[in-house]
């Protein structure tokens, strides 16, 4: 089996970042991470890919100001500079442009955490509790030009329990994302595999 060689882009604290390493240290995982980014110097996840012996570096996106296609060329240069095959966003809180989504078209994938369609964007947790709803939960998908649009690869749920806050149901739900991504990220890799053998 070859493995898919894996970047991971995060933002902050890294936990599903950690989760999918955790995965891949197994050598029957699909993907072989090669490669962390973080648009953030200050990511707690940096230290932890390091620690882990993955090559872990920031590209800060506050140098390039308002320049978006700009940090994106220079993410997108180093990625293929590394070899990378598949991305995964893991908690990178930058929305790309068209460019940089049809450049990776069908080979970048996404955690979110609501039950998509519902609940693009932010503060998820907050929106299903003044809805009333009673289950919650997170997506994978493929990353499409619309933001949290594009198609699902998998769905966790959880229940929302009276008395919640965005901070209980945030927690209720993270574990579930850690479960999650790791198997939908081996089920996107198999796809991928699978197309590539086609052409
Ligand atoms: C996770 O809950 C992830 O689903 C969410 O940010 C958190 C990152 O945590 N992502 C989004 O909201 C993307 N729109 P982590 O850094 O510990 O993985």
């Amino acid at each position: 089996m070859t493995r898919l060689r894996l970047a991971i882009l995060i933002s902050g604290r890294g936990s599903n970042m950690e989760a999918l390493l955790r995965a891949a240290a197994d050598p029957a995982f699909p993907a072989e991470p090669v490669l962390v980014v973080s648009n953030r110097p200050e990511a707690a996840g940096l230290h932890f890919a390091e620690a882990a012996g993955v090559a872990a570096l920031s590209i800060d996106h506050k140098t390039y100001g308002k320049d978006r296609e700009a940090f994106e060329f220079h993410v997108d240069s180093t990625l293929r500079g590394a070899g990378v095959e598949i991305i995964a966003l893991a908690g990178f809180m930058r929305v790309l442009t068209p460019w940089f989504v049809k450049r990776w078209d069908g080979r970048m994938i996404n955690i979110h955490p609501s039950l998509l369609p519902k609940y693009k964007g932010l503060d998820t947790h907050q929106r299903a509790i003044d809805a009333g709803d009673t289950e919650a939960g997170c997506t994978v998908h493929w990353v499409s030009a619309g933001v949290d649009e594009g198609e699902i690869i998998a769905q966790a749920r959880v229940p929302i329990l009276p008395g919640d806050t965005a901070e209980t149901l945030a927690a209720r739900t993270l574990p579930a994302e850690h479960r999650l991504y790791p198997e939908a990220l081996a089920a996107a890799c198999r796809q991928i595999s699978q197309r590539d053998k086609k052409t």
